[in-house]
């Protein structure tokens, strides 16, 4: 049986809508941490003009490639196996990437180095969507997410929620620019940033 997250099943429309704005040019997807794939076959089914690329850790991959045999449409690929720790990463040039919920689940060398990843295979123009809690001038945006990074810590202190300051200091020294900021439910957000066209 396919694993269910019900926080997908929450969220996937809320940043389906995000997704049809910052991904409205796009035509090329990778998305990084795909989990149960959720995601994936909703976003590709409701945005036909991309090619969604999921991927994740290559123990993840087997019940997300059963999800994406099963629900997935023609422009949903199957899933490639993608550690954001690989160097470098064996993926093709895309024009956009997207990932939901892992930053604060890896550790921090992991982070840059999924911002150095982002950095070599995103196109210019190109455009990355980040969706997850995220701090604010050192601050949490609810007690909830407070307490989920003390859940996070405990269980792993190389995880937690990051700062959005320290995440634009990597994405800046990859080329890329920040661009916007969506609120979602539930205190969550999707940040994007954008890589200008070359020459621009
Ligand atoms: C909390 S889950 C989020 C899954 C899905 N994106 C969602 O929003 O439900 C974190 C995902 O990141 C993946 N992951 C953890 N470490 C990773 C790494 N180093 N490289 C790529 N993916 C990783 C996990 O296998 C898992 O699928």
């Amino acid at each position: 049986m396919l694993t269910l997250s019900e926080a997908c099943e929450r969220n996937k429309g809320p940043i389906l809508e995000v997704l049809r704005t910052e991904f409205a040019a796009s035509r090329s997807v990778l998305e990084v941490g795909s989990g149960t794939g959720q995601h994936a076959v909703h976003f590709a089914a409701h945005l036909p003009h991309l090619t969604w690329q999921p991927s994740d850790l290559g123990e993840q991959l087997a019940p997300l490639a059963e999800r994406i045999r099963l629900e997935g449409t023609s422009n949903l690929r199957a899933p490639i196996a993608l550690d954001t720790r690989d160097e470098p990463w064996r993926v093709a040039s895309v024009d956009a990437v997207f990932s939901a919920n892992t930053l604060h689940i890896v550790a921090w060398s992991t982070v840059r180095e999924f911002f150095r990843g982002v950095g070599d295979c995103l196109t210019a123009p190109g455009v990355l969507c980040v969706y997850g809690p995220f701090r604010f001038r050192g601050q949490y945006t609810s007690d909830s997410n407070a307490e989920f990074d003390r859940w996070l810590r405990a269980r792993d202190p190389d995880s937690g929620i990051r700062d959005f300051e320290a995440l634009e200091a990597l994405a800046r020294a990859r080329g890329l620019v920040f661009s916007a900021d969506h609120a979602l439910p539930a205190n969550n957000r999707t940040l994007v940033w954008r890589r200008p066209p070359a020459g621009a």
